[in-house]
């Protein structure tokens, strides 16, 4: 059935639509009030938040007996998803893929342009839109900010609207990242008083990395969080963040100086250069070695401190750290296929179900 909209938004063309503010159009993006495309990390709020980490933990609780995978393989059984992601990508692609085998999904793949239609000249939104006739979830990576979004709304005015999970859109979000650094965050802090009153350094390319962005807005739903963006001067924060962080009274400074931004703070999210955006190869120019973590700086930070990274890494974290008790990326890794199951699971109804095993 077609998913009910907003008349007003449903008349709008892409342009007019996609210049509607985020929080007008939420909704659009809902079905019945529950989440049905996930596109940005501004749809999740506290009570959302809580609830998927609650269904993640139950639903890998679950999934440590045989009995309880061939359980949870029974869920979407009858459900098939398409991964189509044209941007590379090794975790995001792997744990979805993970995420919808646990819940039972059959998966197809698009990994390319090359080998779809689109190399026949096939728009990249009639490529889409098939999809939606032979598949009931699209999860999807592109090298393209708001594509992710145009797929939601072309597929939600069709008579076969089929929820759309954006797993990374160019410069702009990364949403399942973001849960999966919260769910990290919030698991390495459920005995230190949970995320509120935290100070997390955000470490590294800030203009073009859509992780920090996404995560930055996932954290204004946790109360007197504070920031410290570390970066080159060439890589700074974007103003559209810094007005998001000033509009909700969220407390940040910016620094270049990462060994004085580190010593203090109780996470350190380090990111890696993003040149895949350059224009005229300018990263060459930018020394990006002050923004190495190290094992000497292992004696500079608390010793509660976590060290976290989306990865993929480069130089930013010696994998000499990544045997200290507070290196925290390869568990975010593993997070993230849990969060996304739960996230697939909630956007199929299957809380209930799922909590009550
Ligand atoms: N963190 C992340 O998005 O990794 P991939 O690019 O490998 O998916």
């Amino acid at each position: 059935m077609p998913v009910k909209k907003e008349d007003s938004l449903k008349k709008l063309n892409w342009d007019e639509f996609y210049k509607v503010p985020l929080n007008k159009k939420l909704n659009y993006f809902d079905e019945d009030n529950h989440l049905f495309d996930c596109l940005f990390s501004q749809q999740f709020d506290r009570k959302i938040l809580d609830h998927l980490f609650k269904l993640a933990t139950k639903i890998r609780t679950i999934a440590k007996e045989k009995e309880g995978i061939d359980w949870l393989q029974t869920l979407l059984s009858h459900k098939r998803a398409i991964l189509y992601f044209i941007q590379p990508s090794t975790r995001t692609f792997l744990s979805f893929q993970s995420a919808c085998y646990i819940l039972g999904m059959k998966v197809s793949e698009i990994r390319s342009t090359s080998t779809s239609s689109e190399l026949k000249g096939e728009s990249p939104e009639d490529t889409v839109r098939t999809f939606s006739s032979y598949t009931d979830l699209i999860i999807m990576r592109h090298f393209e900010e708001g594509f992710a979004e145009k797929t939601a709304w072309l597929l939600n005015k069709t008579n076969r609207p089929i929820p759309v999970i954006n797993g990374g859109s160019g410069k702009d979000q990364h949403p399942t990242q973001a849960l999966l650094d919260l769910y990290t965050l919030n698991w390495a802090f459920n005995d230190k008083g949970g995320i509120d009153n935290k100070t997390i350094a955000m470490v590294g390319d800030l203009k073009r990395g859509r992780t920090v962005r996404s995560l930055t807005y996932l954290l204004k739903n946790y109360k007197n969080v504070k920031f410290i963006y570390v970066s080159p001067d060439y890589l700074k924060i974007g103003d559209d963040i810094k007005k998001f962080l000033i509009k909700h009274k969220m407390e940040f400074i910016e620094t270049d100086n990462m060994n004085k931004a580190i010593k203090n703070v109780d996470a350190i999210y380090m990111t890696r250069i993003q040149d895949e955006y350059d224009i005229n190869g300018e990263s060459k120019d930018i020394d990006y070695s002050k923004f190495h973590i190290t094992k000497e700086h292992l004696k500079m930070i608390k010793k509660t401190a976590i060290i976290m990274h989306p990865l993929p890494r480069r130089q930013e974290i010696d994998p000499a750290v990544d045997d200290d008790p507070r290196a925290m990326y390869w568990r975010q890794e593993r997070n993230g296929m849990w969060i996304r199951t739960a996230l697939i699971a909630h956007i199929f109804g299957l809380d209930k179900v799922i909590s009550a095993k």
